[in-house]
């Protein structure tokens, strides 16, 4: 048996309302079963299992998938693990299984990576090491840390990795292509090497740092590969899961050497961004480790830029993070090396809101002498506070504003109920709300075919008949992945669907975001047609635009009739 049947006769045995049940209580409404999200902090059972479709998912988190990647993410197991755990609970022998193409081929770019860290954890340990282990140490990292955080050395020879990789039957290609050779040789030489690991913890890219006196860049990060995306990274995720679940909350710092110290010191719900950007997919990473964020980034001018940024793309989100602020030449890092525990849990326990952080921002550059620029102050703290969602804090702020610069409350809290009632409409920004709206109904339509065709195999039929070509790349490769497993399957089943593209890391995410946010699965022919046309009509505009584009380009007039004519044809809806 190969293994995807194997896994569909798996998952057929099992019911995943039992496999949830047993680990977080369900209650039964209606056809469905609801229970709290173990995925992130929550108290409202927003998450639903559904037995007829053997599928679950998260309306507040986005999280859904089968029970097979139930288990992954709730247990932190590898996909092969809960196969065999679940065969076993229904009398079938995993072990031995063939395994299909796909996983075959990122398993062994996963192997080569364990081999890799292996090879660079002996390196360190070796004499060759001594040196880079003096510096860890001199850093105050002790062999403890540099175990638990699986820290290794490249060698000064070039290679080294790349030969004993190859006499394990891995081609140049493949390791040039997965970032650990560069031609014939290493890519890393000579830094200390810190893997990175993906959210089921497995490492897919390492970023390797000088620890000698060179003049060279500080770190080097892994490329991106079919298996490490650097902005889907948050270094430390996997491992701080159940600390976080246990804490409730969660720390984000800008460098990995800032969670490993702070993993010395016993924080372990602990992550880095490994930079000062958040990527969407980061956003949703620390969303399903808790609501409750801390950030805690660097006390340069970029960390408190980086914090008034994240804190708002939070904000956005429905939460109010905490911030706390380090003195200017300092990161976490440093801060606890100079002041130790206490003092650092001090600086977490006071971290302040950040509306308040932001509030405290403006002040900067304000001369306060100025009354134009005390009323553009006093008119900018009390539109931060028609963002907050609490209305003692808001009465405490305008209080505390209306002492300090003696003006009367009433005056400011009448201004407050104006800016907020004003902040819901916004008539100014009509034009670009219309955009965003058009934009959204077209993006919309989209994931309700795709929702559809993994309902109803019509559907897919019908997205084939009438030649619906999606103008997004995600859309595309998705409804290709549909349409694929339909054929080979001569079936749909969403369940089934998941665990064909548990590699397809992207579009999973993409998938989960779909299946989450949809509620209705009763669809007419009419309703899809409506769709396709919104999408075509997009497709149509997007074209025409490249068109205008193109002619602004060209010099030569018959070139220009030409596509004058293409755009009049699309136009009147003749192409
Ligand atoms: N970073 C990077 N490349 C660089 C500099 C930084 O990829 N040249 C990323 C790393 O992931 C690093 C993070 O940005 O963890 C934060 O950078 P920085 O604050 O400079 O590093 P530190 O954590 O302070 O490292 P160290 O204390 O060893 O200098
Ligand atoms: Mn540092």
């Amino acid at each position: 048996m190969d293994q995807n049947d194997l896994t569909t006769e798996i998952r057929n045995k099992v019911d995943i309302v039992d496999i949830i049940g047993e680990r977080i209580p369900l209650t039964a409404k209606g056809r469905n079963f609801f229970g709290v999200c173990p995925f992130h902090d929550d108290t409202n059972p927003s998450m639903s299992v559904s037995r007829d479709k053997q599928i679950y998912k998260c309306f507040s988190c986005g999280a859904s998938g089968n029970v097979y990647t139930f288990l992954m993410n709730y247990e932190h197991k590898e996909f092969k693990e809960v196969l065999r755990d679940l065969g076993k609970r229904v009398g079938i022998h995993v072990s031995g299984v063939k395994v299909n193409k796909a996983t075959t081929k990122y398993d062994s770019l996963y192997e080569a990576y364990r081999f890799a860290v292996k090879y660079y954890q002996n390196n360190l340990v070796s004499s060759y090491g001594k040196e880079a282990k003096e510096y860890l140490h001199y850093r105050g990292f002790s062999d403890a840390i540099i175990k638990e955080f699986q820290i290794g050395l490249s060698l000064l020879e070039r290679q080294d990795l790349t030969t004993l990789l190859t006499t394990k039957q891995y081609d140049l290609t493949t390791l040039n292509q997965i970032g650990l050779s560069i031609d014939d040789r290493d890519t890393y030489v000579d830094r200390i090497m810190f893997p990175l690991q993906d959210s089921y913890g497995r490492v897919v890219g390492f970023s390797g740092r000088i620890y000698k006196d060179i003049e060279q860049s500080k770190y080097i990060n892994t490329k991106e590969t079919v298996i490490f995306k650097k902005g889907d990274c948050l270094y430390h995720y996997h491992a701080a899961i159940d600390a976080a679940r246990i804490s409730k909350s969660i720390i984000v710092m800008e460098g990995f050497m800032d969670v490993i110290r702070a993993f010395t010191i016993g924080l372990k719900n602990t992550v880095a961004l490994m930079g000062t950007a958040l990527t969407t997919e980061q956003l949703r990473l620390i969303k399903r480790l808790s609501r409750n964020v801390v950030l805690c980034l660097d006390g340069d001018e970029a960390g408190r830029h980086a914090a008034l940024k994240i804190g708002q793309t939070l904000l956005d989100e429905g939460i109010e993070s905490k911030v706390i602020t380090l003195p200017n030449d300092d990161d976490p890092d440093s801060y606890i090396l100079k002041n130790g525990k206490e003092k650092f849990l001090e600086l977490i326990e006071n971290a302040i809101f950040y509306s308040d952080y932001k509030i405290a921002s403006l002040k900067e550059n304000i001369n306060f002498d100025s009354e134009e620029d005390l009323s553009s102050y006093i008119n900018r703290v009390i539109l931060e506070t028609t963002k907050i969602d609490d209305e003692i804090r808001v009465e405490i702020i305008l209080k505390k504003l209306a002492k300090d610069y003696n003006i009367g409350y009433n005056t400011l809290e009448k201004r407050f109920r104006d800016m907020k009632e004003n902040s819901k409409p916004a008539p100014k920004i009509d034009v670009e709300k219309k955009v965003v709206k058009r934009r959204n109904k077209y993006i919309l339509a989209m994931e309700q075919v795709i929702f559809h065709m993994l309902n109803h195999p019509w559907v897919i039929d019908l997205v084939e008949q009438e030649k619906m070509i999606f103008p997004s790349n995600e859309t595309r490769l998705l409804t290709n992945e549909i349409i694929y497993f339909y054929r080979k399957n001569r079936s749909i089943t969403i369940a089934d669907f998941y665990t064909y593209l548990q590699d397809k890391t992207d579009l999973l995410s993409y998938l989960e975001k779909i299946v989450s946010t949809n509620i209705l699965e009763d669809v007419t022919k009419e309703d899809l047609l409506a769709y396709f046309k919104v999408i075509k009509d997009y497709s149509k505009s997007q074209e025409i635009k490249r068109l205008e584009r193109l002619m602004k380009k060209e010099s030569d007039c018959l070139e220009q009739a030409k596509i004058v004519e293409q755009i009049r044809k699309l136009k009147l809806g003749e192409i």
